[in-house]
C-alpha cells in the first residue's frame, strides 16, 4: 500500500508539472505570435526600406531583341558562341532594374565614398563577409561610408539554380538594403553593363556621393587607407586610379575567356586603364564617363571599357602603388604574403577568400600587430 500511494503522489506530481510546462509554453507562444508583429515594426535601424522600386526611366517595358544583322559581321559563323552572343545583345544598355536601394544615399550627410562591389547571385559568402569587414556602412571621423553589391541574373547555365538563387537575392536585398540587380544575365562579357547601369544609377539615385570605389567581390580593401588617401583629393576634380594597365593588348586566343577578335578591336592595344580588380574615382570623373559611355559601343572587357570611356572624355587614369589587383608577393616568396603588416600601407588587394578576409581584417585592427619597419612589397 505504502508503494502505492507513493507511485500515485509521483503520478500527480508528474501530472502537475506537465500541464504547468503545457501552459507556460502556449503562454510564451501566444506572447510571441502577438508581440512579434508589434516588434517588427522598429526591429532594426540598418532595415532600410528596399522596395523593388522600377522607375520608369531605368524600366524598358519592351525587352531587348537580338540584332538580326550581327551576323553581317566578317567570318560571324566562326566566332565562340558567346562572342557571336555578344555581338546580338551588345545594342542593349537597358536593363529592368530588379532590386533597386534608392533609400542608399539618403539622409542629410553626403556619403563621401560609395563602395560599388561586382558580385554574382551566387557569391553570397564573399558579400557577408565584406559587410562585416571592409564593406562595413559607418562613418570614419565623420565621412559617410556606403556599400553596394551590383548583381546581374543568374547565368543561363544556373536555370536548375535560378530559383533559390532568386530568393537569397531577395532575402539579402530586404535585410540589408545594399542590393542592386538588374535583368541582364550576370556573364563575364556583361560586366560592362554593370559599369554603365551604375553610372546611370549614380546620377539619378546617388549624385552627391564625393568618390566611388569600383571593385570585384575577391578584393580587401584597407577602408581607412582608401579615406586617407581620398580626403586629400577633390570630388569636383578629376581622379581616376588604380593599376595602371599601359599598352596591354587584346588576347587573341579564342579559348581565353578574355578572347576578343579583331572584328571586336582591330586595334594592337587597348587605352590605359585601370585593370578592374579595384579603382577609385571621384565624382566628377563618374559624371565625365556616364556621358561618354554614351558614344562609346559596349565592350566585353570592362576595364578596358572604362579605358575607352575616359579616352573619350579626354581623361587619363593614373597609378597607385598601393592598389594591388594582382596580389602582393615578397621578393623570392613562392606565395602571396598574408602578413598584415603589408597590408597596412595598402589599399585594395586581390584575391581573398572570404575567411581571410575575416582574419586579415581582424588582425590590422588588432591593438597589438606591431610591425617592424623593414616590410618592402615587391
Ligand atoms: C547590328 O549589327 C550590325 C553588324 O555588326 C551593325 O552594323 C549594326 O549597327 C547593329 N545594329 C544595332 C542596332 O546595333
Ligand atoms: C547579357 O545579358 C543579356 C540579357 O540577359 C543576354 O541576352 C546576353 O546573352 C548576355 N550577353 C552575354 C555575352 O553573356
Amino acid at each position: 500500500m505504502a508503494f502505492l500511494c507513493h507511485r500515485s503522489t509521483n503520478l500527480k506530481a508528474v501530472t502537475f508539472l506537465l500541464v504547468a510546462m503545457s501552459l507556460s509554453a502556449l503562454r510564451l507562444w501566444l506572447l510571441q505570435e502577438l508581440g512579434s508583429p508589434l516588434e517588427k515594426k522598429g526591429e532594426d535601424p540598418t532595415d532600410v526600406p528596399a522596395v523593388p522600386v522600377q522607375p520608369l526611366a531605368l524600366h524598358p517595358r519592351t525587352p531587348c531583341v537580338a540584332n538580326a544583322s550581327a551576323n553581317s559581321v566578317a567570318n560571324f559563323e566562326q566566332l565562340p558562341a558567346r562572342i557571336q552572343n555578344f555581338l546580338l545583345y551588345r545594342h542593349c544598355r537597358q536593363f529592368p532594374i530588379l532590386w533597386d536601394a534608392p533609400s542608399k544615399c539618403a539622409g542629410r550627410r553626403a556619403v563621401f565614398l560609395l563602395l560599388a562591389v561586382k558580385s554574382s547571385p551566387e557569391n553570397y559568402e564573399r558579400r557577408e563577409l565584406i559587410r562585416r569587414t571592409w564593406g562595413q556602412e559607418r562613418s570614419y571621423r565623420g565621412r559617410h561610408v556606403r556599400c553596394l553589391f551590383l548583381l546581374g541574373n543568374p547565368r543561363p547555365e544556373q536555370a536548375a539554380l535560378a530559383p533559390q538563387l532568386a530568393e537569397l537575392v531577395d532575402l539579402e536585398a530586404r535585410k540589408h538594403g545594399d542590393v542592386l540587380q538588374w535583368a541582364f544575365a550576370d556573364t563575364f562579357l556583361n560586366l560592362t553593363l554593370k559599369h554603365v547601369h551604375l553610372l546611370n544609377w549614380l546620377a539619378t539615385r546617388c549624385p552627391h556621393a564625393r568618390f566611388l570605389l569600383s571593385c570585384d567581390d575577391d578584393v580587401f580593401v584597407h577602408t581607412t587607407n582608401v579615406l586617407s588617401f581620398l580626403e586629400a583629393q577633390s570630388p569636383d576634380h578629376h581622379l581616376f586610379t588604380g593599376q595602371l594597365m599601359h599598352g596591354s593588348v587584346p588576347i587573341r586566343d579564342s579559348w581565353s575567356k578574355y578572347f576578343v577578335p579583331p572584328q571586336l578591336f582591330p586595334g594592337k592595344a587597348y587605352p590605359v586603364y585601370c585593370s578592374g580588380g579595384g579603382f577609385l574615382l571621384s565624382s566628377y570623373t563618374a559624371q565625365a564617363l556616364r556621358a561618354a559611355a554614351h558614344q562609346i559601343p559596349l565592350f566585353p572587357i570592362d576595364d578596358a571599357y572604362m579605358g575607352m570611356c575616359l579616352q573619350q572624355a579626354r581623361l587619363e587614369p593614373s597609378g597607385h602603388e598601393g592598389i594591388r589587383p594582382f596580389g602582393v608577393q615578397l621578393p623570392g616568396a613562392q606565395q602571396p604574403s598574408f602578413d598584415p603588416c603589408i597590408y597596412r600601407e595598402l589599399l585594395i588587394v586581390h584575391r581573398f577568400a572570404p575567411y581571410e578576409m575575416l582574419l586579415m581584417w581582424k588582425a590590422l585592427h588588432s591593438p597589438t600587430l606591431s610591425c617592424s619597419q623593414g616590410h618592402r612589397i615587391s
